[in-house]
């Protein structure tokens, strides 16, 4: 696996909606500067305290939210395979993560696989953490691996529709699991 730069994270980034977030965050950004740019040239007794810390405020939030777009570039990435049913996706997904991921996972999703109680951290959840991640960021750590744990990266061992494919598998497999 190659490491990518901060800059690829940025390529990545722009050719999908985060993009957008990214681009926002700086505007904030931007006001923040504007704002503390007039509050010196004014100077007291307009240009006050509250004046210096809202466009310190702003520039630093605006940063900051621009910045934790660019972590996880893929989260706003359209998925290859949108156009198919669940089922769809089941069938095609569910030999791959059996072979590939079930030994960690679980058949089922739930952490609980062979290998869960060898590996710190334990593997994800999927009744857990399924839902609350869109299927770009499941995309991106199946893609990826989670460094700092046993979460290996299979870019180099399935194809690209195969990683988008079990991204909306592991939330397929959290949503039943959490079925009553
Ligand atoms: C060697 C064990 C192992 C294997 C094999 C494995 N994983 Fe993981 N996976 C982990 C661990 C451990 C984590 C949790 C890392 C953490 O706590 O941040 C994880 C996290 C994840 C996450 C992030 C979930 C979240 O919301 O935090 C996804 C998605 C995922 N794995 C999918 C897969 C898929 C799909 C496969 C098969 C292609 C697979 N994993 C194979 C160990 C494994």
């Amino acid at each position: 696996m190659r490491e990518l730069t901060y800059l690829d994270h940025l390529r990545i980034l722009m050719t999908n909606w985060g993009a957008l977030l990214f681009l926002a965050g700086l505007a904030v950004a931007l006001c923040g500067l504007l704002i503390l740019t007039r509050a010196r040239r004014t100077g007291r007794p307009q240009g006050s305290w509250e004046r210096v810390a809202g466009g310190a405020l702003l520039v630093a939030g605006g940063l900051l939210w621009s910045y934790l777009q660019t972590l996880v570039p893929t989260r706003y990435a359209t998925s290859p395979v949108r156009g198919l049913s669940n089922e769809q996706v089941a069938a095609l997904a569910a030999p791959i993560y059996s072979q590939h991921c079930a030994v960690c996972h679980g058949e089922k999703g739930l952490g609980d696989g062979p290998l869960a109680t060898f590996v710190t951290p334990p593997p994800a959840n999927f009744a857990i953490h399924g839902w609350h991640h869109r299927e770009g960021e499941h995309y991106w750590w199946i893609t990826r691996g989670i460094p700092g744990t046993s979460m290996p990266s299979f870019e180099g061992f399935l194809s690209e529709e195969e990683r988008w494919l079990l991204a909306r598998y592991v939330k397929q497999l959290g949503r039943e699991a959490r079925l009553p």
